[in-house]
């Protein structure tokens, strides 16, 4: 994981108030020109933004919950694989810790159908990015109460720092990085962007014993279908898609 202070770069129309409130919380550095190499966050009057400078034909990410693909999983992903994975199913939405956030796509799906989702994530850039999105979302007239309601999301290392916020949830649901093995072009833009940002999640084997800790029912790691199980620790069911595998341990 990148370990420099995330660089903040405010264009004319940013909102200087939010800039500095994201430097303090996020230990951001602000920069006054956009840096020619590395990563950085990039704050405009729509909210922030990730670059890549050295390939800024990637383009840039953010999280958006309102449109493209989110808007799309929001109207028609009822039946995805993960929240079968989770256990959704009629009567029952299980509340989830969700340790591996990310840009919180996953659970933005199980929260759309009505499950509570604790959102951990590390890195302050992907922290950072997610909890712009969330805002954005909260402030939405057709799903700002529900995310409010059911998405919240703490910055914080889920393998050190769980245990002191003494949560409790039905599913822990794990999705940490994988080192892909496919030529680097062939991998998507926003993969590519967090292989180099975010790394390998390399102690990702402890996330499992953590998770199991603390799940009251079943702990869930979504797993490129070919990797072997986390921790070497075979699950008793897996649910398999095109190119994932989720392996489902079961506490009762
Ligand atoms: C593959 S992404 C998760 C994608 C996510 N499921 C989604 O739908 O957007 C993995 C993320 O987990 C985060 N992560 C890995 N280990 C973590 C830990 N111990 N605590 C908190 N976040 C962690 C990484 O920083 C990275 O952002």
């Amino acid at each position: 994981m990148s370990a420099e202070a995330p660089r903040l770069y405010c264009l004319p129309d940013a909102d200087l108030n939010y800039a500095e409130s994201l430097q303090r919380r996020f230990s951001m550095l602000r920069v006054a020109e956009l840096p020619e190499t590395g990563f950085c966050l990039l704050l405009d009057g729509n909210g922030l933004s990730l670059r890549w400078c050295d390939e800024a034909k990637l383009g840039a990410i953010k999280v958006d919950f309102l449109a493209g693909k989110a808007a799309h999983r929001r109207h028609y992903g009822g039946a995805e694989a993960v929240s079968k994975a989770v256990g959704v199913k009629k009567g029952q939405r299980p509340s989830v810790i969700d340790a591996t956030a990310g840009l919180g796509r996953d659970a933005f799906v199980l929260a759309n159908l009505g499950c509570q989702v604790t959102m951990f994530e590390r890195s302050p850039w992907v922290a950072a990015l997610l909890e712009d999105g969330l805002n954005r979302a909260k402030a939405d007239p057709d799903i700002g109460e529900w995310v409010t309601q059911r998405m919240k999301l703490i910055h914080a290392n889920s393998i050190s720092d769980i245990q002191q916020h003494h949560l409790q949830a039905e599913v822990v649901y794990l999705d940490p990085m994988y080192p892909h093995r496919k030529k680097s072009a062939q991998v998507k833009k926003e993969m590519r962007i967090f292989q180099h940002l975010v790394g390998a999640d390399s102690d990702a084997d402890e996330l499992l014993q953590q998770a199991l800790n603390i799940a009251s029912k079943r702990v869930v790691v979504k797993r490129p279908s070919t990797a072997t199980p986390l921790a070497g620790k075979a699950a008793a069911n897996q649910l398999s898609t095109k190119t994932h595998r989720f392996d489902i341990y079961s506490i009762i």
